[in-house]
């Protein structure tokens, strides 16, 4: 894993930041990450008011966020990325009561790692738990928050929408063989048959990350930079949801492999201050990529229906948001 320092000097004095599923792993790490280097607001994106509570609780006893000259201010709302209506109301807090965004990092995800067991629908939107989560919820944030982000760009200063991916979405099966052309994503991916515990995971991380890149082409990088970004193998709550008796297989996994979050968040802030070059692009680690199907035309394919049906929930629970995100 490439290890290039953040800039010296490093400052977020003034700025605001916004970082979904801060409560835990790369989350926290990316929240105290960003307060070390004086984040002004830090607005947390959590479940519950009392994972709110005690995330602040924990940030501001952080010895780093202590240093600081200023206390910064750290706000957090509440969100379940199992619900459309959960993340539209989210939002729209965001929207009307803080007045401005400059980094906002889209990291809450379900189930991290490849730990994406059983079969399961959001009970909120009736689709598979992992594809709304990972894929449909963060895409309509996305969409959601960009007319704040795009209000707080000022010439020479873009503001910042940075996706949590994953390198895995490069080994997920549609790389190889993309969803036939006869079959709608949204009904592929609710389609128990097609679920793989293996699989699914990557799958979701490919659909955001041509979700990202097609969302990329339609924003004027002077004012957002756009992309998604690879934070390499974190020792996390990785293993949360494996059954039991693989739970030592996967502390040893995470021992011998993984490294402590605060690796990661270093990452997504390399990535974060990038600028430009990677607009548009997936960040892997510390590489500038772009993700390509093996069969182009058809990965092509995909990509347009993907993003066209995703457009449509996004807007199917916030109507016009689309427009509005793209003025
Ligand atoms: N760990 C790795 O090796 C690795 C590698 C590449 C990419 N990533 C990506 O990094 C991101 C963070 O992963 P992590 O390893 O830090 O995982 P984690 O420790 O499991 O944290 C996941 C975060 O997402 C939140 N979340 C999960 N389901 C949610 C829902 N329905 N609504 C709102 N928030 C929800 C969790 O909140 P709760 O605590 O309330 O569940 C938690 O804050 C994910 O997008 C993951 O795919 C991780």
């Amino acid at each position: 894993m490439a290890r290039t320092p953040l800039p010296v000097g490093l400052s977020y004095r003034g700025k605001t930041a916004l970082v979904t599923g801060a409560n835990t792993g790369l989350g926290y790490a990316v929240a105290a990450l960003l307060l070390r280097h004086d984040i002004s607001c830090l607005i947390l994106g959590v479940r519950t008011i009392e994972k709110g509570e005690s995330t602040k609780a924990r940030l501001l006893q952080e010895p780093a966020t202590k240093a600081q000259g200023e206390t910064p201010d750290i706000l957090f709302y509440t969100m379940d990325m199992l619900s459309g209506e959960s993340v539209v109301e989210f939002s729209e807090q965001i929207l009307t009561q803080v007045p401005k965004l400059d980094i906002v990092i889209l990291n809450g995800g379900r189930k991290a790692g490849m730990m994406t067991w059983n079969y399961a629908k959001s009970s909120f939107t009736e689709n598979e738990s992992t594809y709304q989560v990972n894929h449909l919820s963060t895409a309509m944030l996305a969409v959601y928050l960009l007319p704040l982000l795009k209000k707080s760009s000022a010439p020479g200063q873009p503001t910042h929408l940075t996706i949590i991916g994953s390198a895995l979405q490069l080994f997920s099966p549609f790389i190889k063989k993309p969803i036939p052309d006869d079959r709608s994503v949204v009904e592929y991916m609710n389609d128990p048959e097609t679920f793989s515990t293996l699989n699914r995971y990557s799958d979701t991380k490919l659909l955001i990350g041509t979700f990202t890149r097609e969302l990329a082409t339609r924003i004027n990088p002077a004012q957002v930079i756009v992309h998604d970004v690879d934070p390499g193998i974190l020792d996390t709550d990785l293993g949360r949801n494996v059954p039991g008796p693989l739970k030592p297989v996967a502390k040893v996994f995470g021992w011998m492999v993984a490294k402590p979050p605060h690796v990661g968040a270093a990452v997504v802030l390399h990535a974060v201050e990038r600028g430009n070059e990677s607009h548009g692009k997936f960040v892997d680690i510390e590489k500038v990529k772009s993700a390509t199907f093996k069969n182009e035309e058809m990965g092509r394919r995909m990509t347009e229906k993907n993003w066209k049906e995703t457009i449509e929930i996004v807007d199917k629970f916030n109507p016009e948001s689309m427009k509005r995100a793209l003025e």
